[in-house]
């Protein structure tokens, strides 16, 4: 599939039915992904990026359908990721000598990557590459999300090809956001935000005032996963700026893992007890070692407060619990406010470890957690229900 997005800009990338896992097992991909190259035509012809390495063979066959790969006069690696660079050294076997246009840190990535002395040509924000009636402006967008990622404006068309940011794993043959279902897209912008992006969100904003400061007509952006934004395009800006500023709702997310359902009870309890002091608020329950961690985590950015479980096991916690909290650290999560529950039989360290675990992950711990001896009894679950109330009651004085 290829298609045109104006007379002289045509879609020349892959769409990716299959994916299910991307960054090697790190991200689920439940709707697959795309992998955006755009081809522009002008007096110079300049193809923007490439596709991932397992379908470099019939990216370059295809693109030779679209013109003579001898006529491509420029390229333009805004990032160097292996899904977007990874058909370079295919491609560069039949058009060596062809310049690349990207960052100094690309350099750097791409021949750390490849081990190519390819012609490379590096460019900053406001240098502009004139490709005859249209030119190109680059605007290096350092750690959205590598150090190497720059953005690219061509004019006449006024398209921002925007990289990573703004994109999501989301295939279609529709190709455009208003062609899609409103909701799933929306879902996959936000985890795609949620569990790449969310560290860098002071660049976010930043980068997203410089661009805005520019006053550039944008006409279209195209991301370099996904769906591109045609219709009111400055509306995925607008929730990234949203998203980049700590965002929350008014959701508490409880995360637990369990052996034998105590922790589960204590976690349903808690939720009950949080229910009943504020109906508003949004309570949702994930057995950790049950759910998608990048779904969950996803609930997470959203959540205003989270609540943490697992019961003692060997001086410790259960390893769904340590392995996703170790996700959640590096990602750096802002504003959030946090607690922690256990069961336990008889040394009982799981609470303060959580707790620990919360502290170093940036949570503002507001208490001591609470844990319960063995399976809860009534008294105990009673217990949870009261400090469910506490919780939601502290965290919204
Ligand atoms: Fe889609 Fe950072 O690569």
């Amino acid at each position: 599939m290829s298609f045109k997005i104006t007379d002289s800009v045509t879609w020349v990338g892959k769409v990716d039915w299959e994916l299910r896992k991307f960054h090697g097992e790190e991200y689920s991909t439940h709707k697959g992904s795309t992998y955006n190259s755009y081809l522009v035509r002008d007096q110079k012809n300049v193809l923007i990026d490439t596709v991932w390495i397992p379908f470099a063979g019939q990216f370059v066959e295809k693109l030779k359908n679209e013109i003579p790969l001898e006529d491509i006069d420029f390229i333009i690696i805004n990032h160097a990721e292996i899904d977007h660079s990874g058909s370079l050294p295919e491609l560069m076997k039949h058009i060596p000598n062809t310049p690349i246009y990207c960052t100094a840190n690309a350099v750097k990535s791409l021949k750390g990557h490849y081990h190519q002395a390819w012609d490379f040509r590096v460019v900053k924000t406001g240098e502009k590459l004139s490709i005859g009636s249209k030119e190109f402006v680059f605007v290096e967008a350092p750690m959205l999300h590598w150090p190497d990622t720059m953005m690219c404006y061509l004019t006449e068309d006024n398209i921002l090809f925007s990289t990573d940011a703004f994109g999501q794993h989301y295939a279609s043959e529709y190709m455009y956001n208003d062609l899609v279902d409103q909701s799933e897209l929306y879902h996959e912008c936000i985890k795609y935000y949620a569990n790449i992006l969310t560290p860098f969100s002071r660049m976010v904003d930043r980068k997203i005032k410089e661009v805005v400061g520019f006053n550039l007509p944008v006409n279209i952006i195209c991301p370099s996963h996904g769906v591109l934004w045609r219709n009111d395009p400055l509306q995925i800006v607008k929730k990234y700026a949203e998203w980049a500023g700590d965002y929350q709702e008014n959701q508490i997310t409880i995360l637990y893992d369990t052996m034998w359902d105590g922790t589960r009870r204590m976690a349903e309890a808690i939720a009950e007890g949080i229910k009943s002091a504020d109906v508003t608020v949004n309570v949702k329950l994930f057995n950790t070692a049950r759910r998608d961690k990048n779904d969950i985590i996803t609930e997470v950015f959203k959540s205003k407060a989270i609540l943490l479980g697992s019961p003692t096991v060997n001086k410790g916690i259960l390893s769904s619990v340590a392995g996703i909290m170790e996700e959640i650290k590096g990602l750096a999560f802002k504003n959030k406010k946090a607690a922690a529950f256990g069961t336990y039989g008889w040394s009982g360290e799981s609470v303060a470890i959580l707790s620990e675990l919360l502290k170093e992950s940036g949570f503002a711990v507001i208490n001591d957690g609470i844990k319960e001896l063995w399976n809860p009894d009534e008294k105990a679950i009673a217990e949870c229900i009261e400090f469910g109330k506490d919780f939601v009651l502290e965290i919204t004085k």
